[in-house]
């Protein structure tokens, strides 16, 4: 069976508005949109649950480690958005909080897991139509995949973003608790010895601090038109 569908990997910093023009593009050209970093919230998520989490914040990566052939994670289309199962349970808000943003970090640097999630986004990905968004899908996921963007913008303004996501949740957080944590994760997904954040040679650099959505939309569908010829 022949299709001229493509993959396209979207990476950046946290909260630097990826995932929602990468879900916005997938809705309009008719692609499964993968949220990569719900998938390490997820595990995140299940380990904080199984006292797998230090008390020092360190994360029990051997017991991490034999615990996960038992976590299965997986997506579900509702409406506008997308829920993450965690062993079939729907644990989208409880991935979104900043006691998970807090503990993902060093989940996401443990090999083992990083290996485990890999092979289950290789699978998503095998035909291809997905746009998938997160810190090593370019250089790591996809090498080859035909689009590849990667995303950044300031500090200050990815935190003043998530600060107000987090927010309008009810979630009681301060904006300067939410650029530490901004911060710290930069630090540790660039510096992780496994598949550490970078740019991908191939892919396209976009700096959105001064962008609306609208534009940053725009700006992405222009990309994959270009790339792929077509005016859908
Ligand atoms: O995109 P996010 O903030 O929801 O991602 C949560 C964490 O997961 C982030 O701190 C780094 C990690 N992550 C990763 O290491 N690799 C990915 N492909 C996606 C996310």
């Amino acid at each position: 069976m022949s299709s001229d569908k493509i993959i396209i990997a979207i990476d950046g910093y946290s909260s630097s508005g990826k995932s929602t023009m990468a879900r916005r593009l997938a809705k309009t050209i008719g692609y499964r949109y993968i949220d990569s970093g719900a998938m390490y919230r997820a595990v995140t998520l299940y380990a904080m649950r199984h006292a797998l989490i230090n008390p020092d914040g360190t994360v029990d990566a051997p017991r991490l480690e034999t615990a996960l052939p038992e976590i299965s994670i997986d997506f579900k289309v509702d409406g506008d958005g997308q829920q993450t199962l965690l062993n079939g349970e729907i644990v989208e808000n409880e991935i979104r909080t900043l006691e998970v943003s807090n503990h993902v970090s060093p989940v996401a640097a443990i090999p083992a897991v990083r290996h485990a999630l890999v092979k289950m986004q290789r699978a998503m990905g095998e035909t291809k139509g997905i746009v998938m968004d997160g810190r090593d899908i370019g250089t790591v996921v996809f090498p080859h995949a035909e689009m590849k963007v990667f995303c950044n913008a300031t500090p200050e303004r990815r935190a003043e973003r998530r600060f107000k996501e987090l927010t309008e949740k009810g979630a009681t957080v301060t904006y300067e608790e939410v650029l530490a944590n901004v911060m710290q994760r930069d630090h540790i997904d660039m510096t992780r010895e496994e598949s550490p954040l970078r740019c991908a040679d191939d892919a396209v650099m976009l700096d959105n601090s001064a962008m609306t959505i609208d534009e940053q939309n725009d700006w992405l569908l222009n990309l994959y038109r270009s790339i792929t010829g077509k005016k859908d």
